[in-house]
């Protein structure tokens, strides 16, 4: 039977509620302090804990409970929260810093036993879910599409590789696969009950880059009001896989450089020193080596990062992959809207198989989203793929660099950007889209060019 730690400064509630709970045949553990509170949630582990708001009786403002919360919070129990007169914002509030639920005093029975019996169910359900975590990763390996000959090769040497710890650089244009094949390298490897961290590179702000990735603490800088964990810390024992890495700006590759090489690494803030014990998987579409040529890369840095290297080629060269990913697509979309399932049409099929795709899987994916919503046959016909319209809207849409040989590449990237802002009226998010980076990449981007936006 569950274990539920009581903490309230008033012994008279203790005791009712201890009648109460142990009655229905829980445990009970007693705190009549703050400090007790901390002390016996880490010690003894109770699997759900009820937190009076307020510890002195003077004070009505539930701040010593928020506070408490707060230090609860990283060990992940279910908090429920009593206060003796009810305010919303308060609840709301406490809430927002990891309580589980809310119950006002005086307590109504029913109510309180209610929430009790549901959050501990809750807590288990998480639980049980990170067992199934690893049983649906098995499925994802299934769904994974690689029939063409290019793809058997690839599938050959990651059977190969993925066992070992060697760093692996992914190469390919947007929407080859690049995070699947990442994710997939992570379930074949030794690593895989360990974790499987991504970082997106180009969405980190330069100033944040060493605390994204090797944490800091407390005070280490103006807006450190906590202490953070770091990305090296959170893949301990699994792997860490960076991808964009050929966005990360030159005065921040020997701080990666300096990891990758020694091992080591310090929290922002701490002089003791840490050592990572990750396996390293990168990815970018940009073309590294021709970085290095222009300065733009580290070479050091690329050695260190490209032990191995697997380029996935564009879909337009992997036509036998067409077909069953088609095939994995409606099914996967006619669950998602419950619609029957559909078939593709022979011409149908002949039209996909000899498209461009410049987007690449995640525009395949795409297009027969829209067909399987656009079906009202049990087959999916040419015109349903709405490709020709597809085509037309992406050469509208499309992004034209003007041939300039002298042009940086930062001035390229900034016409691409206003062109896209240009095209989409200014909608940040569209033109996100539009160049294949996050919202937040564009941000920074647009900023470090100086490029107006209203966010
Ligand atoms: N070999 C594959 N088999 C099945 N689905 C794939 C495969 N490769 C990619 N996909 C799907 O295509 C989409 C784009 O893949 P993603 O890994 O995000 O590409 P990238 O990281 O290169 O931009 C995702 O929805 C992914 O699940
Ligand atoms: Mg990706």
């Amino acid at each position: 039977m569950a274990t539920i730690l009581l903490a309230d400064d008033d012994e008279d509630i203790r005791l009712a509620l201890s009648l109460l709970l142990s009655g229905e045949g829980y445990q009970i553990l007693e705190a009549d302090s703050a400090k007790n509170t901390i002390i016996q949630a880490s010690q003894q582990q109770p699997d759900l804990i009820l937190l009076d708001m307020n510890f002195s009786r003077d004070t009505t403002s539930g701040q010593e409970g928020l506070e408490i919360l707060a230090q609860l919070k990283p060990m992940n129990i279910p908090v429920i929260l009593m206060t003796a007169w009810s305010s919303v914002e308060l609840a709301v509030t406490g809430l927002k810093c990891g309580a589980t639920d809310f119950v006002e005093k005086p307590w109504n029975k029913h109510k309180l036993l209610n929430s009790i019996a549901q959050q501990l169910k809750l807590a288990t359900l998480k639980e049980e879910h990170q067992g199934y975590r690893q049983l649906l990763a098995g499925d994802d390996i299934k769904d994974w599409v690689c029939h063409s000959p290019a793809m058997q090769s690839i599938e050959q040497l990651i059977n190969q590789i993925a066992p070992t710890d060697a760093n692996i650089l992914i190469l390919g244009e947007n929407g080859t696969g690049k995070s699947l094949l990442a994710q997939r390298i992570h379930q074949l490897s030794s690593r895989h009950q360990g974790p499987l961290i991504s970082v997106n590179m180009a969405a980190i702000p330069d100033n944040l880059f060493e605390s994204e990735l090797f944490g800091h603490q407390k005070g280490a800088f103006t807006d450190a009001k906590q202490n953070r964990t770091g990305r090296f810390q959170l893949a301990n024992q699994g792997t860490l896989f960076l991808d964009e890495i050929g966005t990360l700006p030159l005065n921040l590759q020997p701080k990666l450089l300096r990891v990758l090489e020694s091992g080591h690494y310090e929290i922002l803030g701490s002089s003791q020193t840490q050592t990572a014990n990750v396996r390293l998987i990168s990815a970018t579409n940009a073309d590294l080596s021709q970085m290095v040529g222009k300065g733009l890369f580290r070479q050091d840095l690329l050695y260190r990062l490209n032990t191995m290297v697997i380029t996935i080629p564009p879909l337009s060269q992997r036509n036998n992959d067409i077909k069953p990913l088609v095939a994995q697509f409606i099914r996967q979309f006619c669950r998602k809207y419950n619609k029957p399932n559909v078939t593709l049409s022979p011409q149908a099929l002949s039209i996909l198989q000899n498209n461009r795709w410049p987007g690449n899987i995640r525009q395949l994916s795409h297009v027969i989203e829209r067909a399987v919503l656009l079906s009202t046959s049990d087959e999916i016909t040419p015109q349903q793929l709405m490709l020709d319209d597809v085509q037309a809207s992406e050469s509208n849409n499309s992004l034209q660099l003007q041939s300039l040989p002298l042009q940086t590449l930062e001035e390229t990237e900034k016409q691409l950007i206003n062109q896209a802002m240009g095209k989409t009226d200014g909608q940040v998010i569209e033109a996100a889209k539009l160049l294949g980076i996050s919202r937040n990449a564009l941000y920074r981007r647009m900023e470090k060019h100086g490029i107006e936006h209203d966010a």
